[in-house]
């Protein structure tokens, strides 16, 4: 299998590499751009296409984003431009750069990395991926067909949507203490699992690496364990996605 070149489209930074499917890892070391503001659908793609050329790359490209998105097009923008919103992003980006490109979810990438690669290898039952950063995204599986585009950051949950309840960015930019936020995400777990019974949870993310610092809160019955992929699962998974398209 040769490389596939995946990129994540996040609030602060883009991000791309050619990924190396057989390990599931990049191939070389990633190249990151600061994302335009606004972070309209134009401006976006020509920093992705700037990232893909970074390497010189012609091929195929799975390309992830905070969006609900369905055949190339999002349908949601609720941290990102609004423009956003009935854009074929997947036209736009092979408008760019003359390869052929997959667009996904992000937290679906990451999930498809996390069940090949990660944390989530082998396991057969409900498994559900959350990503805790700016938003909440998730991810959903049984026996290893992901359901796409589920958005339970979306939900409401203590009379607001759960990702401004429980989302990292309380901790990372407004300064919450992790006790207290872990608190709230561990009432909405306990919360998700008793809708979803899951066999397992994944927790993902960015602040995912300083689990040692809260997973103590958690007290679901569902296992849960942190994601193992972490920065890099969103480009390995879109890579992945770009893949299995072309199959
Ligand atoms: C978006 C999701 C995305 C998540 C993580 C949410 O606000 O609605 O589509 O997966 O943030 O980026």
């Amino acid at each position: 299998m040769s490389q596939v070149f995946g990129i994540d489209i996040g609030g602060s930074g883009i991000k791309g590499a050619p990924v190396d499917l057989e390990v599931g890892d990049l191939a070389v070391k990633r190249k990151r751009i600061e994302t335009p503001q606004p972070s309209t659908p134009e401006a976006v793609m020509d920093v992705a296409a700037r990232v893909i050329g970074h390497f010189g790359y012609e091929g195929r490209v799975g390309c992830a984003m905070p969006s609900v998105v369905v055949d190339g097009v999002a349908h949601s923008a609720a941290n990102i431009d609004p423009a956003w919103i009935g854009t074929d992003g997947q036209t736009l980006l092979e408008a760019r750069t003359k390869c052929e490109v997959t667009l996904l979810n992000d937290a679906d990438a990451a999930g498809l990395a996390e069940m090949r690669f990660g944390a989530g290898r082998n396991e057969d039952g409900l498994v559900i991926l959350l990503t805790f950063g700016t938003g909440i995204g998730s991810a959903v599986f049984y026996r290893g067909q992901m359901l796409p585009n589920t958005e339970f950051g979306h939900l409401k949950f203590r009379g607001m949507e759960a990702e401004h309840y429980a989302a990292a960015r309380l901790v990372e930019r407004e300064d919450m203490n992790i006790d207290w936020w872990a608190q709230r995400v561990n009432e909405y777990l306990q919360h998700l699992d008793f809708i979803f019974t899951p066999s397992l949870f994944i927790f993902g993310g960015g602040i995912s690496k300083r689990w040692g610092d809260f997973h103590e809160f958690f007290d679901t019955r569902a296992r849960i364990v942190p994601a193992e992929l972490r920065n890099n699962a969103g480009i390995v998974g879109a890579a992945l996605a770009a893949h299995e398209a072309s199959q």
